[in-house]
């Protein structure tokens, strides 16, 4: 664990226009710097740094964040690793702190874990490139498949040698533990007898994003139909199967620079593909995509190019799992190899050039290859025809995005030839039904929602429910810009004491807007928000309210970036200039600011519920409920009439 007094030492050494420059050319404008954004496509640069906050914003990409964030993102570091970087470029150490047993223990596993597979990996490869057998065994199945040293090195290779446990003798030798060999799945053991799991194989390290070793495959290498093709690592704390993705750590950077990562199905492919130089492609291992495996990619593009064998179980594998990958968000195209190919076998046949080519010519959109695809099974036939129809609207209502909805309905109303207007009919009635779904309403009861309901309605993309209504959503993220730009200010306020004296008391703006919202019970809905507040909450608690840098640099991902996205826009007065106000002093301004950003909020929330009773009542048949009802709302007229007339005083004042 790194100190926080070494990562405040880090971040305060640190310049963001250093840290970027190395990375990308920057150009002074006015008292920023900007260049060409490293994170997205662009020819005039939007990428700007600001020396004075030490932040950097894209206004092309809308990343934003401060040093730490920058190399977490253009290294695609963990936050430790990221300060890390930070460190040894400024030659500042890392004094670890001491970790409690508890976390000793726990990581201690894992770390162990670790160990013992980069241990087994350098043994495999060490065995292939030195050894008779392995020489005369492994590196020659290698070469015989078109292998060059170069990525067998890369790709950390290897060979087991086929000798019972000759492997875990020498790692019990080198003091491996035995229980842990077994647990990472590098030894088995029968009737009180340990042996090499991969004996006789040829071994395919597993690297996770930071390029760990974190499991291995190994092939057989006879055509023995009695014995398993593939022996794999089991799952583990360090292994989860559903969350890998082989070759990523290779790939990723391609991945990124490219904006598209090309997925294939075996070892063989990744490998014969970066071979031959195309970089930005991982396997799937056999199995059909996982939604962590799709979030993964999407970390570093929304754009995935399916590679499948020729074959119709090739074709048939490409249509399992894409609705999950549109439902991500991500755009995804296909692309069929010639029936008698597979990825591996096309690269290692056919020069790069024709390669590439083939790629370009033959990425077919998704939507519109299952469409040509289900057609021509069904012909004419149309009982069959209508099925297809079905299925494609199915998955077309999967796209979070309703532009692209609206586009592909274009697209397969002209394949289809179905009017336009009976497609998006059919999608919305999807959409509604997932809809009431989410709400807790039957699917069923189709009743009309508004059309301007389900043409902005969004299927919800997180697994944990999460509330997307942004009502309030801008009145919330006012009140975190004041209190990320002025929260630790203090103001002097009017007010009581005990004995009903008028006295004038000092307080920070923090205070003023935590206590006041708390004190009416009132809470932000935005889960960023939401950690800000609560943030200050805790600061006010201990009296250490945090500063705009402590969010900047925090490790959550979502506040860093928030934080720094409203830094670097500037703080607007134009609500006031509007209303005429006489601007006296910077402190006036502020004052009234932080309780116009207040009432605003709490007018809001007042409205909301105010709409859901209104609601309640029309649906309301009992009359004694009614009566109760119509009481609320008026106690919520009431606090709405003090609101405006208070919202009034306060502008006008
Ligand atoms: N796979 C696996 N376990 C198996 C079978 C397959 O993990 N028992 C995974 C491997 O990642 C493999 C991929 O599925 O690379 C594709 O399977 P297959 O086509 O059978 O293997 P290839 O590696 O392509 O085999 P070959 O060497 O014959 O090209
Ligand atoms: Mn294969």
């Amino acid at each position: 664990m790194i100190p926080r007094e070494t990562i405040n030492q880090i971040l305060e050494t640190a310049r963001i226009e250093d840290v970027v420059s190395e990375f990308v050319t920057l150009r002074k404008r006015g008292s920023n710097l900007i260049g060409v954004c490293p994170f997205h496509k662009e020819k005039t640069p939007s990428f700007n740094v600001n020396p004075a906050r030490n932040i950097f914003k894209c206004f092309g990409c809308g990343k934003a964040g401060d040093s730490v964030r920058f190399i977490m993102e253009h290294e695609h570091y963990s936050y430790p690793e990221a300060l890390r970087y930070l460190a040894k470029k400024y030659g500042i150490k890392i004094e670890e702190r001491e970790q409690t047993p508890e976390e000793l223990a726990a990581q201690n596993e894992r770390e162990r874990m670790f160990n013992i597979n980069s241990f087994a990996q350098e043994y495999f490869s060490n065995i292939m490139m030195t050894s008779d057998e392995g020489q005369s065994v492994g590196l020659a199945y290698f070469h015989e498949r078109g292998f060059r040293d170069a990525i067998i090195n890369r790709f950390q290779l290897g060979y087991c040698p086929n000798s019972g446990s000759a492997f875990t003798d020498y790692a019990m030798h080198h003091g491996y533990d035995k229980d842990l060999l077994i647990k990472v799945g590098l030894t088995g053991s029968y009737e009180n007898r340990l042996y090499d799991r991969y004996q006789g194989r040829v071994i395919f390290p597993i690297h996770n994003l930071t390029g760990k070793v974190i499991g291995f495959g190994g092939r057989i290498l006879t055509k023995e139909k009695t014995k398993a093709k593939y022996v794999n690592s089991p799952e583990s704390e360090i292994y989860n199967k559903s969350q890998t993705l082989y070759g990523i750590f290779f790939a990723r950077n391609e991945i990124s620079r490219l904006d598209n990562c090309i997925l294939v199905e075996g070892y063989a492919d990744v490998l014969s593909m970066h071979q031959a130089g195309i970089e930005n492609v991982v396997a799937s291992s056999g199995t059909s995509l996982t939604t962590e495996q799709i979030r993964m990619i999407s970390r570093y593009t929304k754009n995935i190019t399916m590679l499948y064998d020729g074959d119709a179980a090739g074709i048939h594998a490409a249509l399992r799992g894409t609705n999950m990958i549109l439902e991500e968000g991500m755009n995804v195209r296909i692309v069929v190899l010639p029936p008698e190919d597979d990825p591996d076998s096309f690269v290692q046949n056919n020069p790069i050039e024709v390669v590439t080519k083939y790629l370009e010519d033959n990425a077919r959109d998704f939507i519109g290859f299952k469409t040509n695809l289900l057609l021509k099974d069904a012909q004419n036939d149309p009982i069959k025809r209508a099925t297809v129809i079905k299925d494609i609207v199915e998955t077309i209502a999967v796209i979070p995005d309703p532009i692209y909805r609206a586009t592909y309905i274009k697209e397969c109303s002209r394949t289809l030839e179905m009017a336009e207007q009976t497609l998006t009919n059919e999608v919305n009635k999807i959409l509604r039904a997932k809809y009431r779904k989410q709400l807790g309403l039957d699917p069923k009861q189709d009743s009309q929602l508004s059309y301007q309901e389900y043409q902005t309605y969004q299927p919800q993309q997180q697994v944990e429910p999460k509330d997307t209504t942004p009502i309030g959503f801008f009145q919330e993220q006012e009140l975190v810009k004041l209190l990320l730009t002025h929260g630790t200010e203090t103001l002097d306020i009017e007010g009581k004491d005990e004995d009903d004296n008028d006295i004038v008391y000092t307080t920070p703006i923090a205070s003023l807007i935590i206590d006041d919202l708390k004190n009416d019970g009132l809470l932000f809905r935005d889960s960023t928000h939401k950690k800000i507040f609560d943030a200050f909450d805790r600061g006010l608690d201990t009296n250490h309210i945090p500063t705009a840098q402590d969010f900047i640099s925090s490790e959550d991902e979502d506040v860093a970036v928030l934080a720094a996205n409203l830094l670097s826009s500037q703080y607007k007065l134009d609500d006031w200039q509007r209303h005429r106000i006489v601007v006296r002093t910077e402190d006036d301004v502020l004052r009234k600011t932080v309780f116009t950003s207040i009432l605003r909020f709490k007018d809001m929330v007042i409205e909301d519920r105010r709409a859901t009773l209104v609601k309640e009542l029309q649906s309301c048949t009992d009359p004694d409920e009614q009566l109760i009802l119509l009481q609320k709302k008026k106690k919520l007229d009431d606090i709405r009439t003090r609101i405006n007339r208070d919202l009034g005083i306060v502008i006008t004042k």
